[in-house]
C-alpha cells in the first residue's frame, strides 16, 4: 500500500493495513523519537476517534492518516495548523471533483462538499519544558468511497464518490495532499498565519451568515463575522462580538 507517486522527501510514510488509530500510532512513534514528516496511513482503523472523543468509524476504502510535526512553537500558534491541513485537504479533493464543486471549510476543522462533511481533522499535541509544542499529530479522515448515514452523525456527511469522483482512491488522494500540505505549511512557517487565514476565509462555510455554535454545556448564536488573527471564530451578537475558541458550528437562521 503506497501512494502511486512518491510524496515529497519531507514525508516518511508508514503504511499499515489495520491499526487501532493512526493518530495513536503516530503518538507512539513520536514517543520513540520519530521525526517531523512521519505519516502513518492505514487502510482501516479499529478505534478511530474524532474531536471530543467521538468515534470515527473507519471502514476500508476511505483515507485515514496522521502526520507528525515538531513545530516547537506555542500551542496557540500550532492550532493554526488545523487551517493549513484543511486547505491542503480542500485543494486535494477539489482536483478530483467535477468543476465547480462547492468545497468549503467549516470552522474549525472540517472540509465540506456541497454543505456536507467529507473530511474531519483532529490535532493532538504535547509540549516541552518551555511550553512549546514538540509533538503535534494531525489526524485526518476523508470519506473517499463511503460515509456514515445521517442518523449516526452530528452533521450530514458525504463522500467523494457520492459527489462525482468515482475513480478516486485513498492512495491517489494522499498523493495529492502531501505536496499541497507542504506548500501551506512552508507558508505558515515562514510568513505566519496571514495568507493561510485569507485562503481559509475564501473557502469558509457560512461566513457572514447566521450560525449556532454548540459549546460544552452551552450554545451561542450569532453571525460568523470573521476568523481572528489567531484562528478563533468571531461571532457577532447584536452590537457585540464573542471570540469562540472551541465548539461545533451549525447553520442557523435568525
Ligand atoms: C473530527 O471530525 O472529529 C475529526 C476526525 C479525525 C479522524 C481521523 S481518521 C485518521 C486519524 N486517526 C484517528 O483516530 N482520528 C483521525
Amino acid at each position: 500500500m503506497q501512494p502511486s507517486a512518491a510524496p515529497p522527501g519531507f514525508f516518511r510514510i508508514v503504511a499499515l493495513q489495520t491499526i487501532d488509530s493512526t493518530s495513536e500510532e503516530a503518538k507512539r512513534l513520536s514517543r520513540d523519537g520519530a521525526g517531523e514528516g512521519t505519516l502513518v496511513w492505514a487502510a482501516r482503523q479499529t478505534s478511530g476517534h474524532g474531536r471530543f472523543g467521538r468515534a470515527w468509524i473507519s471502514p476500508p476504502g476511505n483515507l485515514y492518516f496522521s502526520l507528525l510535526l515538531r513545530p516547537r512553537r506555542p500551542p496557540q500558534e500550532t492550532m493554526q495548523l488545523t487551517f493549513v491541513a484543511a486547505l491542503a485537504v480542500a485543494d486535494a479533493i477539489s482536483e478530483t471533483l467535477p468543476p465547480g464543486a462547492a468545497v468549503t471549510c467549516k470552522w474549525p476543522n472540517d472540509v465540506l462538499v456541497s454543505g456536507k462533511k467529507v473530511s474531519g481533522i483532529l490535532l493532538e499535541s504535547s509540549t516541552d519544558g518551555a511550553g512549546n509544542v514538540d509533538s503535534l499529530v494531525i489526524g485526518i479522515g476523508v470519506n473517499v468511497v463511503s460515509h456514515p448515514p445521517l442518523e449516526e452523525v452530528q452533521y450530514p456527511a458525504t463522500s467523494l464518490r457520492a459527489e462525482g469522483a468515482p475513480e478516486e482512491t485513498a492512495g491517489s488522494l494522499l498523493e495529492r495532499f502531501c505536496p499541497s500540505f507542504l506548500v501551506w505549511y512552508e507558508e505558515w512557517r515562514q510568513r505566519g498565519f496571514h495568507s493561510v487565514r485569507e485562503a481559509w476565509l475564501a473557502r469558509a462555510e457560512r461566513l457572514h451568515r447566521p450560525i449556532e455554535v454548540r459549546l460544552e454545556g452551552d450554545t451561542a448564536a450569532g453571525v460568523f463575522a470573521d476568523l481572528d488573527p489567531t484562528g478563533a471564530l468571531v461571532l457577532r451578537q447584536g452590537g457585540g462580538q464573542r471570540l469562540i475558541l472551541a465548539g461545533d458550528v451549525f447553520p442557523a437562521e435568525v
